[in-house]
C-alpha cells in the first residue's frame, strides 16, 4: 500500500521523506492556504521533496479553465499530479489530461458510481473521502470496498486514493480492502508507528541491558 503525506508543509514532508516511507504527496486549496505559501512556489518545493505523485487542484470549474490551468501545473515537474474535482467538466479534463500521459486524481468522491465514471475517464487515482463520509453518517469503508469490487470487476488501473483520513483504524480498513494508496496527515502517519507495549518494551529491553554493564 502507498502512502501519501495530505499536507502542503514542507518540513513535515522533508521528514517522513527522510524515513523512505513515503511515496507522494496530495494537497488541495485548503491545505495550500494552511500553509500560507504561494501556490506554484509551495508545490515546486514539494516536487522536489518526493519523487512519486503530488496532488495539486485546479480551482476552475469548467473544462476550459481547468486545462489552462492543468497546463500551467504540469509545467512545474514531471511527477504532478492534475486534481479535479468529481464533476462532468472535470471527469472531461481527466479523460483529456490522461489520454496525453498527465497524471490525474479524480477527488471529492463520495459514491461507488462517481469511482465508475473516474475509472472510465481514465483517472489515475480516484479520491474517495472516508473521514468527510463517515462523519456525514455514512460508512466510508463500505464505500472503499464496494470500489475495489468494481475495479476489480472489470480489471480498471484507477488507483483507490483513500483520502480525508483520520484515524490509524481507517488506514488498518484501507489496507484490509485492498486500496491502492491512502493520504493522511502526517500526524496520522507518524502515529501508526506508536503501541504502548512496543515502548514499555523499549523500556524492559534497556533497563536490563544496563544491568549488563556491556557496550555494542
Ligand atoms: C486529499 O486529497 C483530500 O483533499 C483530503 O484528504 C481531505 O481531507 P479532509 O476531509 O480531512 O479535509
Amino acid at each position: 500500500m502507498k502512502f501519501f503525506a495530505d499536507t502542503a508543509d514542507t518540513a513535515d514532508i522533508a521528514e517522513l521523506a527522510a524515513t523512505g516511507l513515503l511515496d507522494g504527496v496530495t494537497t488541495n486549496p485548503s491545505l495550500i492556504a494552511k500553509s500560507g505559501r504561494d501556490f506554484m512556489e509551495v508545490t515546486k518545493e514539494i516536487c522536489g521533496l518526493v519523487s512519486g505523485p503530488v496532488s495539486a487542484e485546479v480551482v476552475a470549474l469548467d473544462h476550459a479553465g481547468m486545462m489552462r490551468e492543468a497546463d500551467i501545473l504540469r509545467k512545474i515537474a514531471d511527477n504532478v499530479c492534475i486534481k479535479v474535482p468529481m464533476t462532468i467538466d472535470g471527469l472531461k479534463t481527466c479523460k483529456a489530461l490522461t489520454s496525453d500521459g498527465t497524471m490525474v486524481n479524480v477527488t471529492l468522491c463520495f459514491s461507488a458510481n462517481q469511482a465508475l465514471l473516474a475509472a472510465k475517464a481514465g483517472a489515475t487515482f480516484v479520491s474517495p473521502f472516508v473521514g468527510r463520509h463517515d462523519d456525514n453518517g455514512f460508512d466510508g469503508m463500505a464505500l472503499i470496498a464496494d470500489i475495489r469490487l468494481i475495479y476489480d470487476n472489470y480489471a480498471y488501473p484507477t488507483e483507490i486514493l483513500v483520502a480525508s483520513v483520520r484515524h490509524g483504524i481507517h488506514v488498518l480498513e484501507a489496507a484490509k480492502i485492498g486500496a491502492d494508496v491512502m493520504t493522511a496527515p502526517p500526524a496520522v502517519i507518524r502515529g501508526l508507528v506508536k503501541h504502548v507495549l512496543t515502548d514499555k518494551g523499549i523500556e524492559g529491553f534497556l533497563a536490563d541491558w544496563a544491568k549488563t554493564g556491556q557496550k555494542i
